[in-house]
């Protein structure tokens, strides 16, 4: 049995998560903003399995209440799982910068904030794992969605960097790229690939356990990107957006020229 945080538990693939943990012995922390759905998981699970905090990972006051409460408690999870995420874009708009800083501010600093607490201790413990859910996004610029690819990329990267700096202390940064899920963000999408929500969970579960340093979910997919860098980037982006839905449209603007929206 270990101890676990799952930041995004309240839905999608963190309450799969917090679900498969509790269920097979494991005891877990969840964070969320939806303290209401929070609150009935632990009704569901039993309070002594999974408790849990509202924190908005975006937001400083918050995330420094919960790291205060998390010391207060003493509550020294030996996994953390960085799940919460967004993808608010969708194509048609134009780029927005703060949409962009919110992205970032969930889907790169607000995983990032936790590793900056939990990493002395695990160093000092000499051991502790971090498990990042990525994205296939991270390897490709998609035109869908621009802040969604740029955060996952980077933390992909920050994972890369931290596993290299700290290979020797006994620290685990495992990178799950996940392709698409049945799940919040997921749903719409038409890939052939599209996991239900629970074997999602099992094959995350089953790398953490390994501790394998990056995997991408399911694993054919990274082989058909590489492949796909090929592509021309605009031929890319149409091409996805056709199989997988929300494809560009082609619009004329005022110079007269073709553009994507
Ligand atoms: N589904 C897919 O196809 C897919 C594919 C690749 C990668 N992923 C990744 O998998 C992870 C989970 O996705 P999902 O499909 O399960 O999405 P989801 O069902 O929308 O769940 C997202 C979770 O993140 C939490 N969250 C969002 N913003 C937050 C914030 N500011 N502070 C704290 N928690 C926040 C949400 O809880 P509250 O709203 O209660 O805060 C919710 O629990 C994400 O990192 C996503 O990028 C998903």
């Amino acid at each position: 049995m270990a101890t676990y945080l799952v930041t995004g538990a309240s839905s999608g693939i963190g309450e799969g998560l917090v679900r498969a943990l509790v269920a097979r012995g494991d005891r877990v922390w969840g964070l969320a903003r939806r303290s209401d759905r929070l609150s009935e998981l632990a009704t569901v699970l039993g309070p002594e399995r999974f408790g849990f905090f509202r924190c908005d990972v975006a937001r400083q006051d918050e995330v420094d209440a919960v790291k205060g409460a998390l010391d207060h408690e003493g509550i020294r999870p030996e996994v953390v799982i960085l799940n919460a995420g967004i993808n608010p874009e969708r194509l048609g708009g134009d780029f927005s910068i703060r949409e962009f800083e919110q992205v970032v501010r969930v889907n790169l600093l607000g995983a990032l904030t936790w590793v900056d607490f939990f990493l002395p201790r695990f160093r000092l413990a000499g051991r502790g794992q971090f498990v990042g859910i990525s994205s296939l996004a991270a390897f490709r610029g998609d035109g869908r969605w621009v802040g969604y690819c740029a955060s996952k990329a980077a933390l992909t990267r920050a994972f890369e960097a931290l596993r290299g700096r700290h290979a020797a202390e006994g620290v685990t940064f495992t990178t799950i790229h996940l392709g698409a899920v049945v799940t919040g963000m997921g749903v719409e999408s038409r890939s052939f690939f599209r996991l239900e929500r629970d074997e999602a969970v099992r094959r995350i579960l089953r790398a953490a356990d390994r501790r394998v340093d990056s995997i991408t979910i399911p694993r054919p997919l990274r082989l058909a990107v590489e492949l796909m860098r090929l592509i021309p980037d605009r031929h890319f982006s149409r091409m996805v957006g056709a199989t997988f839905g929300t494809a560009p449209q082609r619009r004329r603007s005022n110079a007269g020229s073709v553009e994507l929206q």
